[in-house]
This record gives structure tokens, C-alpha cells and sequence, in this order.
């Protein structure tokens, strides 16, 4: 049959994956504005062998396309379950109805998992890191890559064609619009910052395991990188190894993120006092962000991106303002290592705001700077030249080498 839309990458290797546009929140909680593709690989050959699934929301065009290429005549005989999210797993149920004799590929870990999620026990072929499986006129050796981001994660090297299948290692967020390959794409555009976005806010917390991987994937002569979410790399997979690499170090750059939360405007106002001092400072890349309006997701993306991030926050009854005291909570899962931090407060009628972001610092073992602004209600004009003045002393620090 003709394939109209799966797509041939390889060696008899297609692309089998779907696109999601519906679903708003990734995992629940992370914008999708430009949706999410789950990607999937049919290797043919005298084995048919499926790597990866998709999201069960997407199963009907998915089913679609590994008809076209094996037709109703031939079957699957093996599925590799590199990671079992559910992006990736929750079809499992549907695909093994129509394909029972399908023997599942994957590590003790995902075993367990398989049972948890899909109470799956039989017909499981378990493989270990480094083994090397031939399943029909195919070569597949298996790397395990622990807590990257899950326990049972791994990843498939296919040894004919030198196809890494990276599961989310090399993912990013957005849909495949038509081009699937890097080089059929305006990457740096289009996917860069979603590709970041995806890393901080799904792999972030565990990059100490993610630079292990990856240091351990560099041994692997890798032609071709299959992830299960984002383009594929067939033209140039080093472009993305060192883009995750980076991220994985979280190498930032001369830039300062103000976040804010302001019931009647005066922390506002003195946050923009503050990003006159970074400008005034010589710092460029500066962005002020109102943190009731700003998802996480965004937020977190900034703070791994710039080297200098400044909190400021009215206090609430005694307290931080809730939005941003639930937003610390998730930025001390986060790990962060390479920033500089400053703290301000408005005092309100009760304090509260600046003596509970200190805690967050000291508790986080955070680079912070000794001047840190408490101001009652509005900020008078001499308070304004000090905000003013500390976001010059966050610039120098920033750019001071
Ligand atoms: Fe794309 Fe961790 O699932």
C-alpha cells in the first residue's frame, strides 16, 4: 500500500506517530499552545516491530497508519516500550486487542508498571541494560536511562540503520506540521524554545541523571535520533545532543527575569522600578512577569534561561501572596544551580511577604544578594531610586566576569 501518511524515515523504518491538538495542559499542568506530537516507529522487516505507542486519544489515526503499511494480511510481533508515561503507553490496550500475539520488549521496572497501569502480565520479553536482542533480521541493543524521567526509562539502538530511539531524551513540545525531519523544518523558530520549555519543565529536576545519559549515549555512533516527542534528526542529530547538553547543564545567559505578585499595583510598580535599574545596569535581555497571569511553565523556562531572577511580592494576611509562595514550592523541586537572586517586599499592613522569601532562599541554599527591600504600601520616590538601584547592583553582579 501506499503511504500517504505514515512516513518512511529508513531502511523499511516508518514514522507512525500522531498529533494533539486538543489537549491544553501536558501532564496536567503545562500550556500546549502549539499542541504535542507522540511519535511511534514501525520497523518491517521479518519481524514487524513496533517502537513506542501513542496516547490513547490519538489511537484511531494511529491504527490508520500501521495498517497502510503492513496491510490486514501481516501482523506485529513485537512492541519495545522504552518509557511507559501514558503519552506513550495508554494505547497499549486497543493495539494488543487487534495485535494479541504481540510480544511486549521492555526493563524489569516498566514489568512492574505495565501491571500497575494496565494490569498487562503475560507475554513480556524483559531486557537488561547493554543486551543486545535479535528479533528477526533486526539488531536492537538496550540502554537503560534511569530517572530521565522515570524510573523504567529507557532507549533503543537499532544497529543497521545506527537509529537511537531517545523516548523523551531530545523531545520537545509543538506538533509535527508536515515536516518531520530536522531538516524539513525552521527549528531554531519554531521548536527551539519549545524544545526548552519541554526540558525544563518535564526533565529540569533530573538533569543530573540526564547528563549521565547523555555522557553515556556519546559512546553510541548515532546516525539517526527518533524521539517520541518533536522532529526527528536524520541531518544533523548533534545539533540537538548539544542543545539537550546545554540544557542539561543549564548553562544561562547575561539576562534578568523579574517575577512579581501585586494585588493593587504598588509591588508592580516598584518591579518596574527594578527592571529600570537591570537596563540601567547594561543588561539586555530582561523580562518582568506578572506571576498570576504567567503559567509555570513559562516561568521556570526563564529562571533556567537567565543567570539573575528577582522575586518581589506583597504579603497576604502575614504571609507571601499564595500565588507566589505555590509557585516557590515548585521551584525548590527544580534543583537550580546557576543563578543570582534577589528578594523585595511590600509590607502591606502586616509583612509577611519579604521574611517568607528569605526562608525560600535560605531553605534553597540560593545565591542571594544582601540588599533586600522591604517598603510599606507605595513606594516613595527615594524608594524608587533604591529599587532603581538594587536592579543596577542584580546587573553588575550578572555581568561582573
Ligand atoms: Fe512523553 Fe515522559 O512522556
Amino acid at each position: 500500500m501506499e503511504n500517504l501518511l505514515s512516513v518512511p524515515i529508513k531502511d523499511d523504518i516508518y514514522f507512525i506517530g500522531t498529533n494533539d491538538r486538543k489537549t491544553e495542559l501536558f501532564e496536567g499542568m503545562w500550556p500546549l499552545p502549539k499542541g504535542v506530537a507522540y511519535n511511534s516507529y514501525l520497523v518491517k522487516g521479518e519481524k514487524n516491530i513496533i517502537v513506542d505507542l501513542v496516547r490513547a486519544n490519538t489511537t484511531e489515526a494511529y491504527v490508520e497508519k500501521i495498517n497502510e503499511i503492513i496491510g490486514e494480511d501481516e501482523k506485529i510481533d513485537y512492541i519495545v516500550i522504552n518509557h511507559m508515561e501514558p503519552d506513550h503507553s495508554s494505547s497499549i490496550k486497543s493495539i494488543l486487542e487487534i495485535y494479541p500475539d504481540a510480544k511486549l520488549v521492555t526493563n524489569k521496572k516498566a514489568v512492574a508498571m505495565l501491571n500497575n497501569f494496565y494490569e498487562i502480565k503475560d507475554n513480556i520479553l524483559e531486557v537488561k541494560n547493554g543486551e543486545t536482542l535479535e528479533l528477526g533480521n533486526r539488531k536492537f541493543t538496550f540502554h537503560m536511562t534511569p530517572m530521565v524521567h522515570w524510573p523504567e526509562s529507557m532507549v533503543t539502538y537499532e544497529e543497521a540503520t545506527k537509529a537511537l530511539f531517545s523516548q523523551d531524551i531530545f523531545g520537545g513540545f509543538g506538533t509535527l506540521d508536515g515536516g518531520i525531519f530536522d531538516d524539513q523544518i525552521e527549528y531554531d523558530a519554531y521548536y527551539l524554545e519549545e524544545t526548552t520549555r519541554y526540558f525544563i519543565n518535564i526533565v529540569g529536576k533530573y538533569s543530573s541523571q540526564a547528563l549521565k545519559a547523555l555522557n553515556n549515549l556519546g559512546g553510541l555512533d548515532i546516525e539517526l535520533i527518533c524521539p517520541v516527542h518533536g522532529p526527528i534528526w536524520r541531518d544533523n542529530p548533534k545539533k540537538i545532543i548539544d542543545i539537550y547538553t546545554s540544557l542539561a547543564n543549564q548553562e544561562t545567559i547575561d539576562g534578568c527575569v523579574v517575577i512579581y505578585g501585586s494585588m493593587y499595583g504598588n509591588t508592580e510598580t516598584m518591579a518596574e522600578a527594578v527592571a529600570r535599574g537591570l537596563s540601567q545596569g547594561g543588561l539586555k535581555n530582561i523580562k518582568v512577569r506578572d506571576i498570576t497571569k504567567t503559567p509555570f511553565s513559562y516561568l521556570l523556562s526563564d529562571i533556567w534561561r537567565y543567570k539573575g531572577v528577582i522575586l518581589g511580592s506583597c504579603s497576604y494576611d502575614n504571609n507571601l501572596f499564595p500565588p507566589m509562595d505555590y509557585f516557590l514550592t515548585e521551584v525548590s523541586h527544580q534543583r537550580m544551580k546557576n543563578n543570582y537572586w534577589g528578594i523585595f517586599g511590600s509590607y502591606s499592613w502586616s509583612g509577611g511577604a519579604l521574611k517568607n522569601l528569605k526562608k525560600y532562599m535560605e531553605e534553597g541554599k540560593y545565591d542571594v544578594l544582601d540588599t533586600q527591600l522591604e517598603i510599606q504600601g507605595a513606594a516613595t520616590d527615594e524608594e524608587i531610586k533604591k529599587l532603581i538601584e538594587f536592579g543596577e547592583e542584580m546587573a553588575a553582579k550578572i555581568l561582573e566576569k
